[in-house]
């Protein structure tokens, strides 16, 4: 692959442009050849479709030329805005792991019990692609990967505080294992695409570089440090630094704290994302 070129969507920020942010997460990958051709996916289709089609609109992205749709996981506000877009993209395929149709009980307020899992429309409007669910890592295009089941080598506990769902009609603890990522590899580095990163971002690189035969890894989307404590915060950026990562564009739930330890550590090498903004990697 010749470069990977990757839009945001929809992000919690808007940075000084005029375009909408919603709490949610969304990107545009263009993935570029030597012989010229161009391949584009969606990672994650935001909270709501306001936000992906108007700011999809203002940015000129035509949504009908996305090949596959990739749900990084089941939370609604990564999955939301499928509804709207079968109108764009019926029929095409759309992977995502298998455990992504379970409930997902958000618990931090207490027994107040909140299905934060696939949106009742996004389960209904899965009918209208072709859905493909594995676990394996699977090659989506030429040196483009979606990862599949992440293995956790690293502890992700601070990534999937308060989640429950039902197995055989007990609650139960909910260890995300639907969580996953792309990766990219141009060169000898890895751009490693992350929604939340409930995996733990160290065990998503880890995974990308081993897929990939990486061995330094650039990192963009949300790394779910918002729930980390000081601790658990320096083991993740440590494990990052040790695990090649030398550049990150991160944002939606990154959280200010990771975000300021990310910057303590890389420097300007560690860059905010917003809506609208672009990375490209050659
Ligand atoms: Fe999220
Ligand atoms: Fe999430």
């Amino acid at each position: 692959m010749s470069s990977v070129e990757i839009t945001i969507l929809v992000e919690e920020y808007a940075g000084f442009t005029e375009l909408l942010a919603e709490h949610g997460f969304s990107a545009l990958v263009s993935l570029k050849y030597d012989d010229g051709t161009t391949y584009k996916l969606l990672l994650d289709v935001g909270r709501t479709d306001r936000v992906l089609l108007e700011n999809a609109k203002a940015l000129g992205v035509d949504l009908e030329d996305v090949e596959v749709v990739v749900l990084s996981h089941r939370h609604h506000d990564h999955t939301g805005g499928l509804p709207k877009l079968v109108d764009f993209l019926r029929g095409r395929p759309l992977i995502a792991h298998p455990a992504i149709t379970r409930p997902c009980f958000d618990v931090s307020r207490g027994f107040t019990r909140f299905d934060v899992g696939l949106p009742l429309g996004t389960k209904r409007a899965l009918n209208e692609f072709e859905v493909i669910m594995v676990k394996r890592p699977f090659e989506l295009a030429p040196s483009a990967f979606f990862l599949g089941e992440i293995e956790r080598f690293y502890d992700n506990s601070y990534a999937v505080k308060n989640f429950r769902t039902v197995v055989n009609e007990e609650i139960v603890e909910e260890p995300m294992h639907d969580d996953s990522g792309l990766a990219l590899k141009v060169g000898n580095r890895v751009v490693v695409l992350a929604g939340c990163s409930h995996s733990g971002i160290s065990n998503i690189v880890r995974q990308a570089k081993r897929v990939t035969g990486a061995d330094k890894a650039i990192v963009v989307g949300g790394l779910h440090l918002i729930t980390a404590d000081e601790n658990a915060l320096r083991d993740v950026v440590d494990q990052m630094l040790n695990e090649g990562v030398e550049e990150v564009y991160v944002g939606h739930c990154t959280g200010l704290k990771g975000e300021a330890k990310l910057v303590e550590k890389l420097g300007n090498k560690m860059h905010k994302i917003h809506t609208g903004y672009k990375v490209e990697i050659k």
